[in-house]
This record gives structure tokens, C-alpha cells and sequence, in this order.
């Protein structure tokens, strides 16, 4: 396992081309899932200085509060509510390019400016979700729609 990462590229697409090959190395041959999501989410916050980066489990009727990288954050979240619960509910990715224009939207931190959220399915069900806030406005793009679903791919057989 690699104890360092090595953080390459200019723009934001070389950077997860670099970045996404290494978080898979780091994670394959660990079985524990709260490990490893704690480091793809440290591994995301410290290539990108995202503000938040985190997942929430669905467990029985909502959704909690899992390994995250930030400040302190709303622990449980019901179905349908914010960004969240909303991909929750729909299995479907969102990207939020002004929080304070998304009906319903959860304000953590009024330092959040935008938003993506990316669901983790596995046997057609939602097992979790994947949120990176940042405090810029638009930030999100499907560059990281892409490659933070190809995380969510990989790793959705361990939920
Ligand atoms: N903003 C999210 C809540 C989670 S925090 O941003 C960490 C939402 O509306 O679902």
C-alpha cells in the first residue's frame, strides 16, 4: 500500500486520472469498508482542498453520517430531504452549482457554495452516498460526475 500520494496533473481531470488509479490500489486489498471510504475521502479532500467530503450509509430508514473529511455535519439525513436524501430517492447523481437555489438543500455550513452527489448502488439498491461540497459557487462539473461515479462503481460491491 502506498503511504503517500503522489499528486500529479494540472487540470482537474489529469489530477483524478492520476489520483483514481492509486485510491483503487489503496483500497482493493483492504476488506473494511469504514477504512477505506475514510481514505477515499481524505484522498479526494487532499488532492482537490474540497471543503467537505464525505458518505452517508442508508441504514434501515435514512441515511447516517459515515467517514468524512471536514467540519462537523448533519449525522442523519430522511429520504428525500436535501441533496442527499433526494439522490437517495432518485439513484441518480446530482450536481448543485448554487446550494442556496436547491429547494430543500441541508446547510451544514454556510461556507458550502456547491455540490455533487453521487449515489453507490449496488443490486439495485442505493447503499450510500458520496457528497463533495465545495465553498465556490459551481464547482461541479461531469468531469467529477465521471470519475467520482467510477469510485462509486468500484467500491459499491463492499456495500
Ligand atoms: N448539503 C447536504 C447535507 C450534507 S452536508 O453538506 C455535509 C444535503 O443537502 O443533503
Amino acid at each position: 500500500m502506498a503511504d503517500e500520494l503522489i499528486l500529479d496533473g494540472e487540470t482537474r481531470e489529469q489530477k483524478y486520472q492520476t489520483l483514481i488509479p492509486q485510491i483503487k490500489a489503496l483500497i482493493e486489498d483492504e476488506p473494511d469498508l469504514v477504512a477505506n471510504c475514510a481514505n477515499i475521502a481524505a484522498a479526494l479532500r487532499q488532492t482537490f482542498g474540497f471543503f467537505w467530503v464525505g458518505f452517508y450509509f442508508v441504514k434501515d430508514d435514512e441515511l447516517v453520517l459515515g467517514p468524512f473529511q471536514g467540519d462537523i455535519a448533519c449525522t442523519r439525513i430522511a429520504k428525500g430531504r436535501g441533496v442527499c436524501g433526494t439522490v437517495w430517492q432518485n439513484g441518480e447523481t446530482l450536481i448543485v452549482p448554487d446550494v442556496n437555489n436547491f429547494p430543500g438543500h441541508i446547510a451544514c455550513s454556510a461556507a458550502s457554495q456547491s455540490e455533487i452527489v453521487v449515489p453507490i448502488i449496488n443490486q439495485g439498491q442505493v447503499r450510500s452516498v458520496l457528497d463533495v461540497d465545495s465553498d465556490k459557487l459551481d464547482d461541479f462539473n461531469d468531469i467529477d460526475q465521471k470519475y467520482l461515479t467510477e469510485l462509486a462503481v468500484f467500491i459499491a460491491d463492499r456495500f
